[in-house]
């Protein structure tokens, strides 16, 4: 999408331009600050990535040992590079980042994305801000990205992001069971298949919000 290319192109001078607001009630509190390719020299802020990665591996379904240059790949390759994927910052009103909310899987035919990668790193500030920042996503993928359907894909036992997610309207619809496979140091949970004797310890909870249930 066009609107996508032209956020990771932003460079210091435009940035603002491609921020979304993060109001409440007329007052401005901060920010959705696109990832850019200028990011990829921002060693203070891929640093800052790497670490939140760090400190919640458990809440993702890959596990690995996270490094500032893997982070940088990753920025680079998976996020950049990709025209169904974006990244944003989440940043107070003093532009202090605090977290980051994405979309992945963006289908500009059929309508729909997923959110991913939503993620807090600093608890210190900008409470709410994590809610804030996904209802602003929501408002962004439905307004100006014309998305019909948003789905995630969040672990089941993870009460806390799940608990946000329904009080943004998110509703349950897909449990699946979950396996761990370890290769070459990377833990990945993936879909239990044709194992009906294997005991699952884990499962994936897919959620959903329509456009047709969205407050307008
Ligand atoms: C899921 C996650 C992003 C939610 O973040 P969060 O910090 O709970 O969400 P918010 O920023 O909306 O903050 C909520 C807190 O602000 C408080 N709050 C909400 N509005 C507020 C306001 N206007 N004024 C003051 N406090 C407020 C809430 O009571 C809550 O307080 P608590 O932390 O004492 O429970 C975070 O838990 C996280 O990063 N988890 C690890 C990664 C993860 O699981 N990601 C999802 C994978 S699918």
């Amino acid at each position: 999408m066009e609107i996508i290319k032209k956020m990771k192109e932003a460079n210091a001078e435009d940035i603002t331009t491609y921020c979304i607001p993060i109001d409440f009630q007329g007052k401005k509190l901060g920010r959705l600050r696109p990832i850019t390719v200028d990011s990829l020299t921002n060693n203070t802020e891929i640093e800052m990535i790497t670490k939140w990665r760090q400190n919640n591996q458990q809440f993702f379904t890959t596990q690995f040992n996270v490094s500032v240059k893997g982070t940088k790949k990753w920025l680079e390759n998976a996020i950049l590079q990709s025209n169904g994927r974006i990244l944003f910052m989440v940043e107070n009103e003093e532009q202090i980042p605090i977290g980051h909310v994405g979309l992945c899987e963006i289908d500009d035919k059929n309508k729909y994305c997923l959110f991913d990668n939503i993620l807090r790193g600093d608890t210190n500030y900008f409470k709410g801000g994590m809610k804030l920042a996904c209802s602003k996503l929501l408002d962004w993928c439905f307004r100006v990205l014309d998305m019909e359907t948003i789905y995630l894909q969040v672990l089941s036992d993870n009460s806390r992001a799940i608990n946000l997610y329904k009080e943004l309207g998110f509703q349950e619809i897909q449990l699946m069971p979950l396996m761990n496979q370890i290769k070459d140091g990377v833990t990945i949970w993936v879909p239990v298949i044709n194992q009906p004797y294997y005991e699952v310890k884990k499962y994936l909870l897919t959620m959903r919000l329509s456009r047709s249930i969205y407050p307008k």
